[in-house]
C-alpha cells in the first residue's frame, strides 16, 4: 500500500512556521505583510478558493484584502485596479483570481502586476527566470508539489516524471521547476499519444488535467509516485484526476484529494506572501 502524503498536515506545519516569521517580521519591520485579492465574477469554485486564502492568510497574520468586483468589470477598470494596488505601499502582494471572464484579457492583466508583488508567479518575467533556473517567485501549486516530494524525501534526480497537463499554471511552471532538480520531464496533453505507455515508464506522475478519475492503475509502474492535482467535483463530491482507490495499491507514495495538493497551494502562497514583503521591505 503507498504512504499518503498529507498536504493538510505538512501544512499545518508550515503555515506555523510562517506564522512565527510573519510574527518576527512584524516585529522587525513594524508593519504586516498585506495581501490584496481581486475576484471578478462569481464563479463559485473561485469564490471558494478565495475564501480559503483569505481565511489562511489571517491565520498566518497576513493581512489580506478582497476586492470583488462584477463580472461586467472592464479590462481597463481592471487594469486601474491593479495599477493602485501596485503603487500602494501597503499591500506587498497582488493576486488576480483566475480565470477572468472572456471579454478581459488574462495577459494583460498578469503583465501589469508589479513583480515585486507578483505572489503567484504568473508574471512573464518570473515565468523566464524560473525557466532560467534562476531565483523566481515560483507559482503556487508547482512549489506545493515540490514541498511534497521533499516532506518525504524522493530523490529527483535522473527520475522520470511525467506531467499530464501543459497549463501555464500548474504544467509548465511544474516542469521547469523539475528541471531545475534534474528530474527528466515530459509533459503529455489532449493531443499526445500513447499517454499508457508514458505512464507506465514514469517514476513519477503528476496529473493536472481536471478529468476526474483520467489516470487509472494500468497506467501507473508499480512503486511509483503519484501526485493528483485534479480538483473535480462528482454528484456533489471532490475527486482528484486519479483513480486513487486503486493506484493506493501499487505507488509508493501517492496524495489525496481532498486534502493533498490543495492546501499546499495555499500554504505555498502565503510564504510567496512573505518573500515578496520581506523583499519589499529590504529594498531587494
Ligand atoms: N486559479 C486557479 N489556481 C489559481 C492560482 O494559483 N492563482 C490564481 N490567481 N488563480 C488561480
Amino acid at each position: 500500500m503507498a504512504e499518503i502524503i498529507s498536504g493538510k498536515a505538512l501544512s499545518k506545519k508550515i503555515r506555523q512556521d510562517v506564522k512565527n516569521n510573519v510574527s518576527d517580521a512584524i516585529e522587525k519591520y513594524g508593519k504586516a505583510p498585506h495581501l490584496a485579492v481581486v475576484l471578478v465574477g462569481e464563479d463559485p469554485a473561485s469564490q471558494s478558493y478565495v475564501r480559503a486564502k483569505r481565511r489562511a492568510c489571517e491565520k498566518a497574520g497576513i493581512l489580506s484584502t478582497t476586492i470583488l468586483k462584477p463580472s461586467s468589470i472592464t479590462e481597463e477598470e481592471l487594469l486601474e485596479i491593479v495599477n493602485s494596488l501596485n503603487q500602494d505601499e501597503d499591500v506587498h502582494g497582488i493576486l488576480v483570481q483566475l480565470p477572468l471572464p472572456d471579454h478581459i484579457n488574462e495577459d494583460r492583466i498578469i503583465d501589469a502586476i508589479d513583480i515585486h508583488k507578483d505572489v503567484d508567479g504568473f508574471h512573464p518575467l518570473n515565468i523566464a527566470y524560473l525557466q532560467l533556473g534562476r531565483e523566481a517567485i515560483v507559482p503556487a501549486t508547482p512549489k506545493g508539489i515540490l514541498t511534497m516530494l521533499n516532506s518525504v524525501n524522493i530523490e529527483l534526480e535522473g527520475k522520470d516524471v511525467l506531467v499530464i497537463g501543459r497549463s501555464n499554471i500548474v504544467g509548465k511552471p511544474v516542469a521547469a521547476l523539475l528541471m531545475k532538480n534534474n528530474a527528466t520531464v515530459t509533459i503529455a496533453h489532449s493531443r499526445t499519444k500513447n499517454l499508457t505507455l508514458k505512464a507506465q515508464r514514469a517514476d513519477i506522475i503528476i496529473a493536472a488535467v481536471g478529468k476526474a478519475k483520467m489516470v487509472t492503475a494500468d497506467m501507473v509502474k508499480d512503486g511509483a509516485v503519484v501526485i493528483d492535482v485534479g480538483v473535480n467535483r462528482v454528484d456533489g463530491k471532490l475527486v482528484g484526476d486519479v483513480d486513487f482507490d486503486e493506484i493506493a495499491k501499487k505507488a509508493s507514495y501517492i496524495t489525496p484529494v481532498p486534502g493533498g495538493v490543495g492546501p499546499m497551494t495555499i500554504t505555498s502562497l502565503l510564504q510567496n506572501t512573505l518573500i515578496c514583503y520581506e523583499r519589499i521591505m529590504n529594498n531587494d
